[in-house]
């Protein structure tokens, strides 16, 4: 089975991996050579991260590594594909670009994923040339870690193909967990933005520090996170992008003032998050990962 990776950016490269120990043929595809340079140095690195801790012996990340090829050429990349997951920028032009691209490369059989964490499928669907062998299947961050496949297909989507999909999510060893409807923000965004977007605010005005407010959420929980350092971990400028998207299309002008803070103190002055090695908290040793954090 081959999967083609559309966008080997933070979470392309992730998934790349995550199919590649489950024994898929993977073609990374990127706009950007260097974001492929940039993959493929994270995928050895995620490998040499794999061995150390045990989850494959030296042999199986080799045979992993060996599996993935990196593709500026969509046509090379798209060869005999039999699933897109696709995870380019968060921006309507970029996607519909990407799915006019794999619509005119990829063989009939190739069914079509996006990992859009804002977008609907049915408003994706127009820009790909077969809307019934097309669907959202988004993953948590690390995908190892996170484990869950989200997929939610849209009203135009062969039913047929969610079983497809759940042994797809097994094979590469996720959890499927299938939506019954469209839901923007799926089941887990759904449930995390309120609290990231409170914690934000609460930031923001001066009411608590970023490691208070993390360290009640971790305790109250009994989580290994808080919210602020989910927005670390999920990359500021995608978050910054989700809520812009939301401010500008579904009228949540209240985000404003969240995301002028994030553009000044972080995204001006190149703090990303994990991405960049530093964004609320510093890495790759944050406050939040040390014994003392909550005690
Ligand atoms: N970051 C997260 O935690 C997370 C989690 C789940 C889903 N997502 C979703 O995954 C997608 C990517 O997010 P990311 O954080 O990895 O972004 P990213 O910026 O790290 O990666 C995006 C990649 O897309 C590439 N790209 C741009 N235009 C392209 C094109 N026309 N064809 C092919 N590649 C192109 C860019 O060069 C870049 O490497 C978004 O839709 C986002 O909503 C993100």
């Amino acid at each position: 089975m081959k999967a083609l990776i559309a966008g080997a950016g933070v979470v392309g490269s992730e998934i790349g991996f995550q199919c590649a120990t489950g024994g898929l043929d993977v073609a990374m595809f990127d706009v950007s050579q260097k974001a492929l340079e940039t993959s493929r140095a994270s995928h050895v690195a995620f490998a040499a991260l794999f061995q150390r801790e045990g989850r494959l012996t030296h042999a199986e990340a080799s045979a992993a590594l060996s599996r993935i090829s990196y593709e500026t050429d969509i046509a090379i990349a798209a060869n005999d594909a039999d699933i897109v997951s696709e995870s380019v920028t968060e921006t309507w032009a970029i996607k519909e670009a990407t799915y006019r691209a794999l619509s005119a490369h990829c063989p009939p059989k190739t069914i079509f994923t996006t990992n859009t964490s804002t977008m609907l499928p049915s408003d994706l669907a127009k820009f790909t040339d077969r809307p019934n062998r097309f669907l959202a299947c988004h993953v948590g961050r690390p995908v190892w870690d996170a484990k869950l496949l989200e997929i939610m297909p849209h009203d135009g989507t062969d039913p047929e193909l969610l079983d497809e999909i759940r042994a797809f999510a097994r094979r590469i060893g996720l959890i499927p967990i299938v939506l019954l409807k469209e839901q923007a923000g799926y089941v887990s965004n759904s449930i995390i933005a309120p609290f990231i977007i409170a914690g934000l605010d609460l930031v923001m005005r001066g009411v608590a520090t970023y490691d208070d407010v993390d360290r009640l959420w971790m305790f109250g929980t009994k989580s290994t996170y808080g919210p602020i350092a989910m927005v670390d971990l999920m990359g500021i400028q995608t978050v910054y992008n989700g809520l812009k998207n939301l401010s500008d299309t579904a009228g949540k002008t209240e985000f404003q003032p969240i995301l002028a803070y994030l553009k000044q103190e972080f995204l001006d002055k190149g703090k990303l998050g994990v991405q960049s090695g530093e964004g609320f908290y510093t890495y790759p040793d944050p406050a939040y990962g040390r014994a003392d954090f909550i005690s």
